[in-house]
C-alpha cells in the first residue's frame, strides 16, 4: 500500500483528533502516504482530499472535535453516490481507507467493501459506546465525564431546593451513557431504552424520597417515555409531581478528550493502519481489555452491546 485515506463520519466525538494524529503518523512511520478526506463520505464523493503530513497534526492530541469534519451523506446512502466515491479513490490512487464513526458510517463502508472491493477499515468512534466489538468507543469516556461534571453541578440545586431534577443524556437507542452516568451521579433512578419500565415505580421512587429531598432521575434517549419533557408532562398529569429538566445534548460531544480517550485513539489508530497492511479489510478494529481486536463491520451493528444486567442492581441498591 502507497497511500491510506482517513475520513470522520457521523456524529463528532472527542478523541477524533487524536485518533487522525495517530492514523497519519504510523503511515508516516510505515512509508505510506495519509491522505485526509474532509466531511466525511460527502468528502470522498466531492474529491475534498489533501495530502497529510506530520505538521497537519501538530498541537492535536487534546483537540475536541475533527479537523477533517464530518457529515451524515443522504446521497451516499446511494448505489451512484458510492459509485462517485470509488471512481474518486481510484483517481487519487488510494489503497486503503479508514472511517471512524458509528454505525451509520460502519454500513456506508460495509458497502463500498462489498460492491466495490474498496480495503476498508472501521474504527469506532462515537459518544454512544454502542458498538459490539470493542469494550468502549472513542469519545464515550470524555462524553461520560462531561455529563457527570454538568449533573454535579445540578444536583448542588436540587439538594439545596429538594427538589426532582430529570435529566436527558444522549445515546440515541442506547443507555450505556445513561446507566454509568446515573452511576457516576449516584442518581436515585435510571431509565434506558433497553429496559421497560413502570411510570408507577417511579413515582413510588420520588414519593419515597419524600418532599424537600432531591431526586436525581436519569433518562436515556429513545426510552419508552420519551425524552426529560414528556417524562415531566406525565409526572405532572398523572401524579401532580413536579420536576425540572434539562436536556443535556451537545455539549457531551463536545470538549478536550480525556485521558483515555486519547489513549483509545491513540492504540486503535496505529492498529488500524497495521490492520490495512496486514490485509484486514471490512472489519472495525476495537479493543477489549488490552487486546486489539477485528471484528467484522455487520457485527457490529447486528450484535447487540447489552447492558450487563448487574449494572442495574447496582445502580439500583445504591441508589
Ligand atoms: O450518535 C451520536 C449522537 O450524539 C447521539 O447520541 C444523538 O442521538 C445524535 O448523535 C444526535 O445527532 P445530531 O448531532 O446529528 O443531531
Amino acid at each position: 500500500m502507497k497511500k491510506i485515506a482517513l475520513l470522520t463520519s457521523g456524529g463528532d466525538a472527542p478523541g477524533m483528533n487524536a485518533h487522525i494524529r495517530a492514523i497519519v503518523r504510523t503511515c508516516l512511520a510505515r512509508g505510506i502516504e495519509p491522505v485526509g478526506v474532509f466531511n466525511g463520505f460527502q468528502g470522498l464523493m466531492d474529491g475534498n482530499y489533501v495530502s497529510m503530513n506530520r505538521k497537519s497534526t501538530i498541537n492535536l492530541i487534546d483537540q475536541g472535535g475533527t479537523i477533517l469534519k464530518t457529515s451524515r451523506s443522504e446521497e451516499f446512502r446511494s448505489k451512484e453516490g458510492r459509485q462517485k466515491a470509488f471512481e474518486n479513490l481510484c483517481k487519487y490512487d488510494i489503497d486503503g481507507l479508514i472511517t471512524c464513526g458509528g454505525d451509520g458510517t460502519f454500513h456506508g463502508a460495509h458497502a463500498l467493501s462489498n460492491e466495490f472491493g474498496v480495503k476498508v477499515v472501521g474504527t469506532p468512534g462515537t459518544i454512544d459506546n454502542d458498538l459490539f466489538g470493542t469494550y468502549y468507543t472513542i469519545g464515550y469516556d470524555t462524553a461520560i465525564n462531561t455529563a457527570t461534571e454538568a449533573i454535579d453541578r445540578i444536583r448542588d440545586t436540587a439538594d439545596s431546593h429538594g427538589r426532582v431534577f430529570i435529566i436527558e443524556v444522549m445515546g440515541r437507542h442506547a443507555g450505556h451513557i445513561a446507566i454509568d452516568v446515573g452511576i457516576s451521579c449516584g442518581a436515585e433512578y435510571i431509565m434506558v431504552p433497553e429496559k421497560a419500565d413502570d411510570i408507577l415505580d417511579l413515582q413510588k421512587k420520588i414519593e419515597m424520597m419524600g418532599d424537600h429531598t432531591r431526586t436525581i432521575i436519569i433518562v436515556g434517549e429513545g426510552g419508552q417515555y420519551g425524552g426529560a419533557n414528556e417524562l415531566a408532562v406525565r409526572l405532572k398529569i398523572n401524579f401532580g409531581i413536579d420536576a425540572k429538566t434539562t436536556i443535556l445534548g451537545h455539549i457531551q460531544r463536545g470538549g478536550s478528550p480525556t485521558v483515555k480517550d486519547r489513549v483509545l485513539a491513540s492504540h486503535l489508530g496505529m492498529a488500524s493502519v497495521d490492520a490495512l497492511l496486514s490485509g484486514k479489510t471490512d472489519v472495525m478494529v476495537g479493543r477489549i481489555y488490552h487486546e486489539i481486536t477485528y471484528t467484522p463491520l455487520v457485527e457490529t451493528w447486528e450484535k447487540k452491546k447489552n447492558i450487563q444486567d448487574y449494572l442495574f442492581n447496582l445502580a439500583d441498591i445504591l441508589a
